[in-house]
């Protein structure tokens, strides 16, 4: 199967420049060279063209830059839609979070029941009512669910892509209110670090494909670098404390992978302005090879032959 990288360079869904460079960054860490290193056809898109010279806005009703994100969400959704009818598996690259919304709404028509695996330390379920930032990278879960603004929630022309019984978070330690409340109200499972580091990455990993086999034809993996430890991954806008460790990150994505349950993949919020030496980068390009299976490929390649 081919994989299709399409880059988003979008910042303004928070407020720190710099996550609209990681497309490009990434990139440069060889990222498209070590995937075809692993036997795999790929297909650069380039990036999706972003008219970013708006400062960070508030058009109203606590939400900020919501025109510019609607416009590059249905482009995206499109693309998106492009790939997964081509047979092509969609690896979007971004930008902040805000860019889930047009991944999602371009997946989600593809599939009767779509799962999302939302690797975050956030919930991203906030709507206009209950975000404390008016960032509309708190919002695409809730936007996806089909609450919050119009011009988000209609993303794709049509509402309500992702059912909140065919969500997952892993990683979550930052959660609002109105978050909270949402949670609750739709009994979405979570898996904070602690349980992780409880229950251990494995068991959470087969738990997690095992909740959302019975029900979903197709799991999206959304995977937002902060869901990683802020010791060990710098580059990224809005760090919390006390995060899943690389090692069961990288873990997390082998396994995910290798159960050939999922469908389309994005990795998020890499800010390149806050990274040091790009290592942030780095590493998401080393996640990215670890889930397309590189350490067990090149493990087997390594070993010498013996007659
Ligand atoms: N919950 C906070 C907010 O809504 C932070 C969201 C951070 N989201 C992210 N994708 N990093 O503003
Ligand atoms: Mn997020
Ligand atoms: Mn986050
Ligand atoms: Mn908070």
């Amino acid at each position: 199967k081919t994989v299709s990288i399409l880059g988003v360079p979008m910042w303004l869904g928070q407020t720190r420049y710099g996550t609209n460079l990681a497309p490009d960054t990434i990139r440069s860490t060889g990222l498209v060279e070590r995937l075809r290193g692993l036997h795999l056809e790929v297909k650069d898109e380039g990036n999706i063209p972003i008219d970013l010279t708006g400062r960070c806005k508030r058009d109203g009703k606590n939400i900020k830059n919501v025109k510019t994100i609607a416009k590059c969400s249905e482009k995206l959704a499109a693309k998106v839609s492009d790939i997964l009818e081509q047979q092509c598996f969609p690896l979007i690259l971004g930008g902040d979070h805000s860019i889930a919304i047009g991944t999602l709404a371009g997946a989600a028509k593809h599939f009767n029941n779509l799962g999302v695996i939302w690797y975050d330390a956030h919930a991203d379920m906030n709507t206009p009512e209950t975000s404390p930032s008016g960032n509309i990278h708190g919002m695409p879960l809730a936007a996806s669910m089909g609450l919050g603004h119009p011009a988000l929630t209609g993303i794709g022309g049509y509402q309500g892509k992702i059912k909140p019984e065919n969500i997952v978070l892993i990683g979550a330690r930052d959660i609002d209110d109105g978050e909270r409340q949402l949670i609750a109200e739709k009994n979405i499972k979570v898996y904070t670090t602690d349980d992780v580091n409880k229950l251990g990455i494995e068991r959470v990993i087969r738990e997690t494909i095992e909740y959302l086999a019975q029900r979903c034809d197709g799991i999206h993996l959304s995977f937002d670098l902060d869901g990683i430890d802020p010791k060990e991954i710098p580059g990224v806008g809005t760090p919390v404390a006390n995060g899943i460790s690389y090692k069961d990150s990288e873990k997390a994505v082998q396994l995910l992978f290798a159960t050939g349950r999922i469908t389309s993949a994005e990795f998020v919020e890499v800010n390149s302005i806050l990274d040091s030496d790009n290592i942030t980068a780095q590493l998401t390009t080393n996640l990215v090879c670890d889930m397309f299976g590189e350490k067990t490929k090149g493990k087997m390649a390594a070993e010498p032959r013996r007659q």
